[in-house]
Parts: structure tokens; C-alpha cells; sequence
């Protein structure tokens, strides 16, 4: 064998020992990593056996050196090693290439036919859904929803509202006193105050909001419970605008039968003062469903819903508004109980467990 044939013999064992890896590599099993990390090794190996400098291309200029009559033999030959070894790498090369993206085609598909997650649509509370029903229908009669801070100082607890040094509202055991002068609000009334200083008059506005007293919770108390507060004031308003009012957006929550009813009462801030009873939703009035004791109303016929009253002029002058030429109303009444009475909630400490199984069976 001549010189020039071992030097080819030479160039192709020589790369024959670099492929060996590349020859019986068994791709099954290696991670995307590993299988990249192995293409570019067959890369290197490539650029080092095909390419220009490459070995078996330096060996193409021995093809001139032998003799003539063996150049035709010879010059096969070094195709023959230059195709095995470019077939081989092209071969390993197609092989990985084609793990890969099979590896990639599984990493990204999507199983379109896997059934898709349910959203849990959240719900009201029942208190929020209550409490959206009535502010409609004040909207609807031309009133803002006012919001208001939930801590208050004494002048807007107590002074401005006319409730005087000594009341038994402003003792400790009925309110959360934070810091000296300053208390958890104890009813939405002092929004009353803030909506007068900040709107002035005429005012129409219907503030619901938290309202906190140091009560012990059982079935019809907890310290925390939220109130809905009216406030109208303008030129001419008499008692009669409140009754017509307060009538009114009963017969809308409650049906256009329901009748409403005043008692005389006091509250400091408004002057006369009256509580105002619906007539039962439950039993229309009767005090009993199919011979029974009707519950809602506890057979009386009546519900018992809150106070209300003709601004008093301390509360007007306290906002600085003229009571000889203004005249308002006010009301409130907690939403709680009429909750409780509406969905049939037999104790209301279950508004605010805050238990799921509880909260979705309203709507
Ligand atoms: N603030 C009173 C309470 O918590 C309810 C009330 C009575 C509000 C008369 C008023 C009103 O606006 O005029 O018991």
C-alpha cells in the first residue's frame, strides 16, 4: 500500500474513532439538554472533519501527487473516505436533530381534549345584595350614595348630632373608643354632618355604611352591623315628604300592598321623631301563614324597621345651615335584621362566619 492510501486509511480512522459516540449512540432517554449538548459535540466534530481545513480535504491535493496511471484509483478512494465521513456526520446529524424536535413537539403541545377549569364565579353578600336593591331605588328618587369614615371624632359622634355631654350613647359601655375624642362610629347618622359640610344644602344622599357598639353577639346582635342612613334636605320639606318617601321605597322593596306605619319616638337629632314599621311581607299584615303564627313579624303584623325624623335646627345650625329657611328629613334602620327576615336566616352571626356554604345560596 502506498504512502498517500495509509494517509487516507489514517484520516478516516482517525475520525472513525472521534464518531464512535456519534455511531451507537442511543438517543432515547436523554433530556433536551443532553440531546442539544450532544449536537453540538457532532457540530465540533463536523467543522473539524469537513470543512475546508478539515483533514480529508487537505488530502485532496495528494490526488496530483501520485502517479498518473494510479490518480483515477487513488482519487476514488479519497472520495470514497471524504463521502463515508460526510454521510456519517450528515446521518448522526438528521438523527439528533430529529430527537430533538420530537422532544420539543411533546414539551409544547397542548392536550386540547383535557376538560378546561371551571371559573368559581363569586357572589353578593347577602347584606350587598340587599343593601344594592334599596340604593337603586334611591337613585331612582334622585339621592347620591355617600360614603363616610368609619372612625369619628366626638364632635361628629355626638355634638354636631345634638346628642348632649352625659347621654348614655357616648358612655363607654355602648362605644369603641379608640383614642381619646375619637370612637368607632355607633350609626351611620354623622354622615349626616360630613354630607352637609362637604355638599351643602340642598342635599339628597343615602349613606350605608358599618356601624360598631359594644354589644355581646347572639342571634340578633353582633358589634359590628351596618345601617343605611337618609338624609333630604331642602326649601319646604315637611313630615309629610317623609312619610311619602319612607312609603314609598317600602311598597318598591316589598310589593306595592305594603303599608307603612309611624310611632312617635326621640332621637336627639331630629325633632319630631318617629320609628317606622312596615306591614309584614310574610303574612301581609294578618299575623298568621295558613293558621300559624307568621314568624318574620312574630304574628304581630307588623316589622319594626327603624328611626326617623324632621332634621333637628341644632343639627342644621351645627352644618351651618339657616333652619328658617331649610327643613329636612332624616332615617335609619340597620340591615341586619331585615336580611335576616328576607332570606330566612334564623341567626344573623351566620352573615359573618364567613362560611362559603353558607354565602352561596344567595342571589
Ligand atoms: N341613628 C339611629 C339609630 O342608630 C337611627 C335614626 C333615627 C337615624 C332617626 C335617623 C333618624 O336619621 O332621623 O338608632
Amino acid at each position: 500500500m502506498s504512502d498517500e492510501t495509509r494517509q487516507i486509511d489514517d484520516i478516516r480512522e482517525a475520525f472513525g474513532r472521534e464518531f464512535e459516540r456519534f455511531a451507537h449512540l442511543e438517543l432515547n432517554g436523554l433530556d433536551l439538554p443532553a440531546a442539544e449538548g450532544c449536537l453540538s459535540a457532532l457540530n465540533e466534530l463536523k467543522i473539524k472533519h469537513s470543512g475546508k481545513k478539515s483533514p480529508i480535504a487537505g488530502a485532496m491535493k495528494l490526488i496530483g501527487k501520485v502517479a498518473p496511471e494510479d490518480r483515477a484509483q487513488f482519487g476514488s478512494y479519497v472520495q470514497q473516505a471524504e463521502a463515508f465521513i460526510t454521510e456519517s456526520l450528515l446521518e448522526a446529524e438528521s438523527r439528533i436533530t430529529k430527537y430533538i424536535l420530537d422532544l420539543k413537539l411533546e414539551r409544547d403541545s397542548v392536550d386540547v381534549t383535557i376538560p378546561g377549569r371551571r371559573i368559581v364565579a363569586g357572589r353578593h353578600h347577602p347584606i350587598t345584595i340587599l343593601r344594592q336593591r334599596i340604593e337603586d331605588i334611591f337613585v331612582s328618587m334622585g339621592y347620591t350614595i355617600e360614603d363616610d369614615r368609619e372612625i369619628e371624632t366626638d364632635h361628629y359622634n355626638f355634638d354636631a348630632l345634638n346628642i348632649p355631654q352625659g347621654h348614655p350613647a357616648r358612655e363607654s359601655q355602648d362605644t369603641f373608643y379608640t383614642t381619646e375624642g375619637f370612637a368607632l362610629r355607633s350609626q351611620t347618622s354623622t354622615v349626616q354632618i360630613r354630607a352637609m359640610e362637604r355638599r351643602g344644602v340642598p342635599i339628597r344622599i343615602l349613606a350605608p355604611g358599618k356601624v360598631f357598639r359594644r354589644d355581646t353577639p347572639d342571634m340578633t346582635h353582633t358589634p359590628m352591623f351596618h345601617q343605611l342612613e337618609g338624609l333630604c334636605v331642602e326649601k319646604g320639606i315637611t313630615m309629610a315628604h317623609l312619610k311619602g318617601t319612607v312609603t314609598e321605597w317600602l311598597k318598591r322593596l316589598f310589593g306595592a300592598d305594603t303599608i307603612t306605619r309611624f310611632r312617635p319616638s326621640y332621637f336627639p337629632f331630629t325633632e319630631p321623631s318617629a320609628e317606622f314599621d312596615f306591614s309584614c311581607f310574610k303574612c301581609q299584615g294578618t299575623g298568621n301563614v295558613g293558621g300559624d303564627r307568621c314568624r318574620p313579624c312574630k304574628g304581630s303584623g307588623w316589622i319594626e324597621l327603624g328611626g326617623c325624623g324632621m332634621v333637628h335646627p341644632n343639627v342644621l345650625r351645627a352644618c351651618g345651615v339657616d333652619p328658617e329657611e331649610y327643613t329636612g328629613f332624616a332615617f335609619g334602620f340597620g340591615l341586619e335584621r331585615m336580611t335576616a327576615m328576607l332570606y330566612n336566616i334564623d341567626d344573623i352571626r351566620h352573615l359573618f362566619e364567613n362560611d362559603m356554604r353558607f354565602l352561596e345560596q344567595f342571589r
